[in-house]
């Protein structure tokens, strides 16, 4: 099926980028939240990005405008009917999740592929939430931040998800420029499942007294060519949503290399959020 129409529900860190890179390549992208301020604080910041890159050249404005013309802002579901492709990218909550899908299912057109951006909960929990005729079009389309720049797709397959909707995905991602990994709908998948232990190790270690933040992170970037160090990166991905998929992944496989670190349950019960807050393993901006 071709997809020329995406509608992205969630315009916050992921999902303006995510609904930026489909509006370069000439899809036509609604950006929806249930407010329509947030929603048109996502074409913005798009806009903003899209300035930046002209800026510096590697974008011409003709290209800047004719991208933000493909792209519209909206606070009302019932648009979802048009779109060919659903991505949803909203708080990593199965309940808002859900109720979102629940809607969106009602609302949409009997052939539009449903994709979750979800990064740690069941692709088979969230297919619950819509009829049975549309399960076969749901899958989750795992993006990686910050979208623009991170040239992969980990595409989950659950268990009623059709061939069709894996090939539909796989064609967008190629148009993307972006490849595709295939990951089972297990725990965190498989970038998170294989990152989170070497984060909460870094952690672990830090409470221990093993090394100062500083020294743990230059560690992993000068030892072992990391471009990031463990406790720096987990600042930057969220705090909150580090300690969520930690806890996904220890009730889904109980090995105790999952289990959040004390160290990250009390800095996020402080507001201590990494990056977003200003503080975390480190204080911002360093
Ligand atoms: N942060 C990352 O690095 C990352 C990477 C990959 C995947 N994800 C996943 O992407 C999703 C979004 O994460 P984020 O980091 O962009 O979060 P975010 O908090 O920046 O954005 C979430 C947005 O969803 C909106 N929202 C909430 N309920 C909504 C609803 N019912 N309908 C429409 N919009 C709604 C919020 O207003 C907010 O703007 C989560 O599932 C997360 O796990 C995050």
């Amino acid at each position: 099926m071709t997809i020329e129409r995406v509608f992205v529900a969630g315009a916050g860190l992921m999902g303006h980028g995510i609904a930026q890179v489909h509006a370069v390549i000439g899809k036509h992208v609604i950006v929806y939240e249930p407010d329509l301020a947030r929603a048109q604080a996502g074409v913005t910041r798009i806009a903003g990005n899209l300035d930046r890159a002209v800026a510096k050249g590697r974008l011409v404005a003709a290209d800047r405008d004719a991208t933000l013309g493909r792209l519209s802002a909206t606070a009302d579901p019932a648009d979802v009917a048009t779109a060919d492709l659903v991505i949803e990218a909203v708080f990593e909550d199965a309940g808002v999740k859900t109720a979102l899908w629940r809607d969106l299912d009602r609302l949409a057109k009997p052939g539009a592929i449903f994709a979750s951006n979800t990064s740690s909960i069941s692709i088979d929990l969230l297919a619950a939430a819509v009829g049975e005729a549309r399960r076969q079009a749901f899958v989750g389309m795992h993006f990686f931040s910050p979208v623009p720049v991170m040239p992969l797709v980990e595409l989950v397959r659950g268990t009623a998800t059709s061939d069709t909707t894996v090939a539909a995905i796989r064609e967008v991602a190629a148009e993307l420029g972006m490849t595709v990994i295939a990951s089972a709908d297990r725990p965190g998948f498989i970038v998170n499942r294989v990152l989170m232990p070497l984060l909460a190790e870094a952690m672990r270690a830090l409470e221990e007294g093993v090394g100062t933040a500083e020294d743990i992170d230059a560690g992993a970037r000068l030892g072992l060519r990391h471009p990031m160090g463990p406790l720096e990166l987990a600042d930057f991905i969220g705090l909150d949503v580090c300690v969520g998929i930690l806890r996904v992944l220890y009730d889904g496989l109980g090995q105790e290399h999952f289990r959040p670190p004390a160290i990250l349950e009390r800095l996020v019960a402080e507001g201590h959020l990494g990056q977003k807050s200003g503080r975390g393993f480190h204080v911002y901006p360093r």
